[in-house]
């Protein structure tokens, strides 16, 4: 049976989310961007409403929501304006290889400093001569003893000069492909760890992104996530998990603009009408409303399929790329909708096209995405669904577990 309906506690929450981005982000969302501010007291705020960390689970004191539940909060922050979205999503990123690969007293330290105090976390895959080839990084982790010791350079990392601890991708075998990654939680005040660069960016602009350095940091071994030399698959795993969160957010800064656009063709008059009855403008409201349909059934199948335990890769993928690719086309639309009004910054549509161009790149650009649908759908792999929460990823005949 398929149903569409909401629980309560689903609706519940999509009010207060969307409460949340229309009194705390919206009268804010366009200052930030023009100066490029980091939300950091909106985080606070959503913290302290229980908006922030919705996946941890409630033995390391998160709500322990489903991915669903998930995708429906996304969506209104995406609404609000994604730049403060990404923000407060970015745990999120962060926290996903630890809950699947963390041991318990990983996940109770590191999964419980973010729900006992508005503390921050990022995600440290890419680096500057590796971004869609994750086999490609050139960061190294060195076991000696009971401790790695980290060198390397990550960029792109959301939230980075914010974050309380890093979680990060590292060659444990320089010379084994993806098979030598292993991932670790970093943490920030240790020597060695440097925040080099604070991207000025086209769009999102009141998210933070930065670089981050790590030099001679020692780490206990402790802190290794899942086994030595299985970090790209708890990588791959994560995406799987976030790309659904990712899309809901497009989903977001569409139906913004969506609804900007369809306010101003029925107050905007030429020849002698409003131009909400022009049929070329028709036909575009009609196009964005259906592409946003879309992309949203898309987006919680891929939720969805999470909430039962199953591989979502597939599924995940397609709604990442087509909400991206949606989010891209409806905003542009909407800039055509408000003519040469759009393209000026007094109005609200020119900063969404802005925001949704890095939903085409940021987490697997559009391309990536529809390698990983061209591999799933061509080449499937027959391993079973991997289990959300294991402790551990293990190989067994080719199978994530
Ligand atoms: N789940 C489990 N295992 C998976 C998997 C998945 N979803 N996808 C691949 N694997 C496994 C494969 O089965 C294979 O296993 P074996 O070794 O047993 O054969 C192994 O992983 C290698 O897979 P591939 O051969 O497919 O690997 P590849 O090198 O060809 O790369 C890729 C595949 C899809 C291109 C991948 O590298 C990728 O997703 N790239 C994009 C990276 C990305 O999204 N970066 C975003 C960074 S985060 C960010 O942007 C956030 C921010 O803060 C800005």
């Amino acid at each position: 049976m398929v149903d569409f309906t909401l629980t309560d506690e689903q609706k519940d929450l999509r009010e207060l989310a969307h409460s949340f981005a229309e009194k705390e982000v919206r009268p804010v969302a366009w200052k930030l961007d023009k100066e490029g501010t980091w939300p950091g007291e909106i985080i606070e705020k959503a913290w302290e409403i229980g908006l922030l960390n919705t996946h941890i689970e409630e033995a390391y004191g998160g709500p322990g929501l489903d991915y669903l539940t998930g995708t429906i909060i996304e969506e209104e922050f995406g609404w609000g304006c994604s730049g403060v979205g990404t923000s407060l999503a970015c745990n999120g990123l962060a926290t996903a290889p630890i809950a699947l690969g963390g041991s318990e007293e990983t996940k109770k330290r590191y999964l419980g400093m973010l729900t006992e105090e508005p503390k921050l976390a990022s995600f440290c895959l890419t680096e500057p001569d590796a971004g869609s080839d994750v086999s490609g990084m050139k960061t190294t982790a060195v076991r000696k003893g009971d401790e790695y010791v980290i060198n390397g350079s990550k960029c792109f990392i959301t939230n980075g000069s914010h974050a309380s601890y890093y979680t990060v991708y590292a060659k444990t075998d320089k010379d084994a492909g993806h098979k030598g990654i292993s991932a670790f939680v970093v943490d920030r005040d240790l020597d060695g760890v440097t925040v080099d660069k604070k991207e000025d960016k086209l769009g999102q602009r009141a998210s933070n992104t930065a670089t981050i350095s790590f030099n001679d940091v020692v780490i206990p071994a402790a802190n290794l996530l899942a086994e030595e030399n299985h970090g790209f698959k708890l990588a791959m795993m994560t995406l799987d998990r976030t790309r659904p969160g990712v899309a809901a957010m497009a989903v977001g800064i569409a139906r913004a603009a969506f609804e900007f656009a369809t306010g101003y063709s029925k107050e905007r008059v030429q020849f002698g009408v409003p131009i909400a009855m022009h049929q070329a403008i028709q036909f575009m409201i009609a196009d964005m409303a259906t592409k946003i349909e879309a992309a949203r059934l898309m987006t919680w199948k891929s939720a969805v399929l999470l909430d039962q335990g199953q591989r979502n890769t597939l599924v995940s993928s397609h709604a990442k790329r087509f909400a991206a690719d949606t989010a891209m086309e409806v905003t542009t639309d909407a800039v055509q909708v408000y003519g040469g009004y759009g393209f000026i910054k007094d109005y609200p549509v020119e900063k969404l096209m802005r925001d949704a161009k890095i939903m085409q790149l940021y987490e697997g650009t559009s391309q990536i995405q529809r390698l990983v649908i061209a591999r799933e759908v061509l080449m499937p792999r027959r391993d079973p669904d991997p289990a959300p929460s294991a402790p551990v990823v293990q190989e067994t005949a080719g199978v994530v577990a």
